[in-house]
This record gives structure tokens, C-alpha cells and sequence, in this order.
């Protein structure tokens, strides 16, 4: 069946053919969508798309992570996914300034069965990652919070990563304006920037992928 929001740069054709022949989300994941809908509204187009969720899951699983940090959790579902992905013996630092959206988080979290692998800290992000010793202790790490951020993200969780660990980064093609000359707007123009920045940036190699709203997979060397 085919599954919600995937690509917004690929023909409906091959996004519905690709969905087709992708793992889509199963109950748990399903019941947290339905329930983000209903209680958050038009928000709920801030989750990440099943493509996404599974994508992350198979990579932490790949690299064997165990400790994880993502900013920006919304409902919980990224965080589902990465949780899941790491296994029994992993754990998730989770920042959000949302109290009233994290709740809809922890009660998926709880009925995932997940809640006591997931630390998750309300307040800016940047002061949580900030009270964090500076020193290598993420395998994997995710932002998908406010965008004028991501520069400070992305700095402040590099030197807290191991070598070979990966930040994935969410929105980095702003719905296709980073290659409008004319969106000039502080989240594309914070975007675009970055984007520039991490391709010439010695200290990884990166990859932007053209699923949901634009994936970097970004590896520290
Ligand atoms: C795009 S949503 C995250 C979606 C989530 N990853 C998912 O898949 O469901 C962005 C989240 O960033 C949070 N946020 C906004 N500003 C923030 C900040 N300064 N620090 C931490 N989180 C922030 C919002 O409350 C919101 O829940």
C-alpha cells in the first residue's frame, strides 16, 4: 500500500512505485500518525514520512549505533524510529521546546514499549546539546528543529560524534527554494548556506538526498 508524503522532487509515478516496494510503517507507527493528526492539526505535516523513518531505522541499525541525540522530536516518530533502530541496549537524547507536543511523544513511546531507552529534555536545543560534555559519545545524530538553528546544531554535535557516525539533517532543499534566487526568507537562506558550508567542510563527507524535504547524510571522517 502506498504510504504518505514521500519525495516532493520525484514524479507521482515512481514516488507511488517506490513506496510500493519500501517496508511501510506498521501499527504502532500508524496509531502515532493518526493521533498526531487529530491532536496537532496542520502541524502534523512536520513529521517525517514513512520512506524517511525507515530509511533512518535501517541506517542506525547498519551502524550498530547505541547513543543517539536528535533535535527536534515533535510527536515521536523520527525518535521511534531511531529508538527501534538501536535496539534494546540503545539510548536517545531527545530535545524539544514542545511540552504539549512531546507528551503526544511519550505516550508513543510508551506504548511502543520504548519510553525507558529515550532521556528527552525540554528547552532549546542548543542549550541542551551546549550542557553536553564536549567530547566523541554520539554514533548518530538528527536535526529537524527550527532552522536558523542548524548551523549551531551542526557545530555543537560534530565534535560530540565518533568518527564514522552520521548527523542526518531534515529540510535541506526548503520544498525546492534553495534553488529559487528569489526566496531570500531566513530559514532557506540559513539553509542554502549550510548546505554550502557542509559540502566544503573537511571534517565529513555528506550526501543530500531528494527524499521528503532533502536528507543530508552527513559522516564525520
Ligand atoms: C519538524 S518538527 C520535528 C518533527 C519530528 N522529527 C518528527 O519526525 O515527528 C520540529 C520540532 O522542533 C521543535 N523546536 C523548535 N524550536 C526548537 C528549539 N529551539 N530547540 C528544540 N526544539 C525546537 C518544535 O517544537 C517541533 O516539535
Amino acid at each position: 500500500m502506498a504510504s504518505r508524503r514521500r519525495s516532493r522532487f520525484t514524479e507521482a509515478a515512481i514516488d507511488e512505485y517506490a513506496a510500493e516496494h519500501s517496508t511501510g510503517p506498521d501499527d504502532v507507527q500508524r496509531d502515532l500518525q493518526a493521533v498526531t493528526a487529530e491532536k496537532t492539526g496542520g502541524a502534523a505535516v512536520m513529521q517525517i514520512g514513512d520512506d524517511q523513518a525507515v530509511l533512518m531505522e535501517t541506517i542506525v541499525r547498519a551502524m550498530g549505533a547505541r547513543r543517539a541525540v536528535e533535535v527536534g522530536t515533535f510527536t515521536g516518530y523520527s525518535a521511534l524510529a531511531v529508538v527501534r533502530g538501536m535496539g534494546p541496549e540503545g539510548r536517545l537524547l531527545c530535545c524539544d521546546v514542545s511540552e504539549e507536543w512531546t507528551a503526544i511523544a511519550r505516550e508513543a513511546w510508551e506504548r511502543a514499549g520504548v519510553s525507558d531507552r529515550i532521556d528527552l529534555r525540554i528547552g532549546p536545543g542548543i542549550d541542551t546539546l551546549r550542557s553536553l560534555p564536549r567530547e566523541e559519545q554520539f554514533d548518530f545524530a538528527f536535526i529537524d528543529a527550527d532552522k536558523p538553528g542548524y548551523p549551531s546544531y551542526y557545530e555543537e554535535i560534530l565534535p560530540r560524534l565518533r568518527t564514522g557516525g552520521l548527523i542526518l539533517i531534515d529540510n535541506v532543499l526548503q520544498g525546492g527554494r534553495v534553488v529559487d534566487e528569489s526566496a531570500t526568507d531566513e530559514s532557506v537562506t540559513v539553509i542554502r548556506e549550510l548546505n554550502d558550508a557542509i559540502v566544503e567542510d573537511k571534517r565529513v563527507r555528506v550526501v543530500l538526498l531528494p527524499i521528503g524535504d532533502g536528507v543530508s547524510v552527513v559522516q564525520k571522517v
